[in-house]
């Protein structure tokens, strides 16, 4: 699957409500809690103009279309989450769709360093991240629960 990024739009508030109350994701989240679509579209388009950060969702090329087939969120201190689609897990598109949000978002934000913070239960985004070309960083506590740092450093 070929993967590209753009700018999340208004036009992406529906599936991001439902990418945000995916069971996966909820339990992955550094936070916790349900979206109600209200609060979802608050925040959605408080975050789509927020000046500090980018809300990017990566598409796919499946059928000859692109798809929408994920999302991430880029800081300007290099922060970053991924998030794929149920359909399109377990596919090994992590680790080239992390690669892909990186390029596309120091156009913006050029940071020397990318940080994403995961709870240590999520294996699967350890493992993209690493293969990204993320190193352990450290550890934390995200929101209560165990969490690690990992980094990627461009110079
Ligand atoms: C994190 C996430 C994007 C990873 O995508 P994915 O499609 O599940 O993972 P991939 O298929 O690309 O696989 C990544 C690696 O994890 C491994 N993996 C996948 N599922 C796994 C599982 N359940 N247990 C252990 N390893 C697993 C894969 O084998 C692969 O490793 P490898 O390349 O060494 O074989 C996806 O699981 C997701 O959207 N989760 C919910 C949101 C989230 O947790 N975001 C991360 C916050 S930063």
């Amino acid at each position: 699957v070929k993967l590209r990024v753009r700018i999340a739009n208004k036009d992406d508030r529906m599936l991001t409500f439902i990418w945000a109350n995916d069971p996966l994701n909820r339990r992955m989240s550094l936070k916790d809690g349900l979206s109600t679509p209200d609060t979802h579209m608050r925040f959605f388009f408080a975050e789509l103009n927020d000046g500090e950060s980018l809300y990017l969702i990566i598409e796919g090329l499946d059928k000859e279309t692109w798809t929408p087939i994920g999302k991430a969120r880029f800081y300007k201190d290099g922060m970053m989450s991924v998030m794929l689609d149920k359909n399109y897990r377990g596919r090994h598109l992590a680790s080239p769709a992390i690669s892909e949000v990186i390029d596309f978002a120091r156009k913006t934000f050029p940071v020397d360093t990318v940080i994403a913070k995961i709870l240590s239960v999520n294996t699967p985004s350890i493992k993209a991240f690493k293969k990204a070309g993320f190193v352990f960083a450290g550890e934390d506590v995200c929101g209560g629960k165990p969490c690690v740092r990992y980094k990627r450093i461009f110079k």
